[in-house]
């Protein structure tokens, strides 16, 4: 190994393209990031340019990689994470998406999914894949660009066109159109692949009509994902990862341990904790998922999926106006010392786990004459630990034990007094790393893993580093009346729509 060396990590999100280079050390080198549109031509339709998605990736990666080597390292090794779900489609002769990429938030296919549920699939689904029926999951979001882009099913039956998660689409334009492949951890999050014999499904393919020859081969999560092409950065670079943000955060976190789990606060959050071999059914509406696949062989997980976190304090910034920077929440929500009854269910795309509602919409409850901005910053924030508290809550029931400690990653975790609420709410203690890059050093190490920079996952647990743990504060008391008034408020919102 040479100590010039550097992998670059490149973390396809839902609001934004990086791309970070690393050191062999683990060190962050360099950062580059774009920002892109979100698209919503309807009420719960969320789309995004798959263009633009492809260009910020090469621009930022290409940016990354010369300031890497302005600064002396070589790169070497090159690892994909993504944005999970995110279904984009498009033509194997011309490389031309047909369609936007429809993005994991989209709620278009609900009422088919309801539909589904009712004629009873879900448990054959569940069995098989791990999920809940949902729009969340690409295959209905899939079948829904069959059905209506003109065209599409027919190209689709005569193998003309190609489906990916992000991951497949990056490295499609990466590899200049040679290679059509994704990683376990993707191919799981698309409703169609069984997770128990690491294989499409072929009754899932038949139940939502889809031609198996649109489907990426499925690789390890650390594998030999092909070249890119030598104008992308001057020379060829070997893709030796791919893995979807939250299996990639596992990973940054070394969580390998049955037991451990990590929790990601981006544009949602998303817990995970790792069951070793065992694919553990969940008794409470979590989902059962691969953690990471090495040498084929597949580590799962329990996963909890909240579709907002983040993007609350977006929508104070962006919808409301209330605050000009994402910082200035934590200043507003110290003024108070309680919630004073006010909360927010931030439920903008449906509610996820544990009650998987797609129709759900948000709402505050408990406002007064004296509410103020201070108030609803503390509701945005407050929902963030309270949705945690749900997640950890059906994850310890699960798995018949309580969850001894949470790792946090993420934008938001910056915020201190968000984490000790969390600690607060969740009544677990709270782990900050040193690296809060964690789902981008997750695809790195395993790309090292590949290019042989690191000899084993096992050899990374010792560059975890801690730099904040938050010990549980709050008064039992108090922490049991912030709990009830959330656990009043959700229910009124369930099946409001109906
Ligand atoms: O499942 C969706 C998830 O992968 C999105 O992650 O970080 O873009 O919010 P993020």
């Amino acid at each position: 190994m040479n100590t010039r060396d550097c992998i670059l990590a490149i973390d396809q999100g839902t609001t934004s393209s990086r791309a970070i280079a690393f050191d062999t050390q683990g060190g962050v080198i360099t950062v580059a990031q774009r920002e892109f549109n979100q698209i919503y031509p309807h009420n719960g339709w969320v789309e995004h340019d798959a263009e633009t998605l492809w260009t910020t990736t090469r621009a930022t990666s290409r940016e990354a990689v010369d300031c890497a080597r302005r600064r002396g390292y070589r790169p070497v090794s090159v690892g994909i994470t993504n944005q999970r779900e995110t279904t984009v489609v498009w033509d194997r002769r011309t490389g031309e998406p047909i369609y936007n990429a429809i993005v994991w938030q989209d709620r278009r296919t609900a009422r088919w999914c309801s539909e589904l549920k009712q004629a009873g699939h879900e448990a054959a689904i569940a069995a098989r894949t791990g999920l809940l029926l949902d729009p969340y999951f690409s295959a209905t979001e899939l079948a829904w660009v069959l059905e209506n882009v003109s065209g599409a099913r027919r190209k689709a039956r005569a193998g003309e066109l190609a489906f990916g998660t992000v991951d497949t689409w990056l490295l499609w334009r990466l590899t200049g159109g040679r290679v059509h492949a994704t990683d376990a951890t993707n191919a799981c999050r698309t409703m169609l692949f069984n997770i128990h014999d690491q294989c499409w499904d072929d009754d899932l393919l038949a139940l939502f009509d889809i031609p198996e020859s649109l489907l990426p081969h499925v690789r390890d999560s650390a594998d030999d994902f092909g070249w890119s092409t030598p104008d992308i950065f001057g020379e060829p670079l070997p893709i030796e990862s791919m893995i979807g943000d939250q299996h990639a955060a596992i990973v940054g976190q070394t969580c390998f341990a049955p037991g451990m789990v990590k929790s990601t606060y981006g544009t949602g959050c998303f817990a995970l904790m790792n069951t070793g071999d065992t694919a553990v059914r969940s008794d409470n509406r979590l989902i059962t998922t691969l953690a990471y696949r090495i040498d084929g062989k597949p580590t799962y997980a329990l996963e909890g999926s909240i579709f907002v976190a983040g993007a609350a304090i977006q929508w104070l910034r962006d919808g409301l106006g209330l605050i000009e920077h994402a910082a200035e929440s934590e200043g507003l929500a110290r003024k108070l010392s309680s919630n004073e009854g006010v909360y927010l269910i931030p439920a903008f795309t449906g509610l996820g786990a544990p009650y998987w509602d797609p129709n759900a919409r948000g709402a505050l409850f408990g406002l007064t004459r004296d509410t103020n901005a201070g108030h609803l910053a503390r509701a945005a924030l407050e929902s963030v630990a309270y949705q945690t508290h749900d997640l950890i809550s059906a994850m310890s029931a699960d798995a018949g034990q309580p969850v001894e400690s949470l790792r946090v990653d993420g934008g938001m975790v910056i915020n201190d007094w968000l984490v000790q609420i969390l600690a607060d709410i969740i009544s677990t203690p709270v782990e900050r790393p040193a690296i809060t890059e964690t789902t981008a050093i997750g695809a790195a190490y395993l790309a090292g893993l590949q290019h042989g920079i690191w000899p084993s996952l096992e050899s990374l647990t010792e560059q975890w580093q801690l730099e904040r743990r938050f010990e549980p504060a709050m008064p039992e008391a108090q922490r049991e009346t912030a709990i009830a008034g959330w656990r009043d408020a959700v229910p009124r919102l369930l099946g409001s729509h109906c």
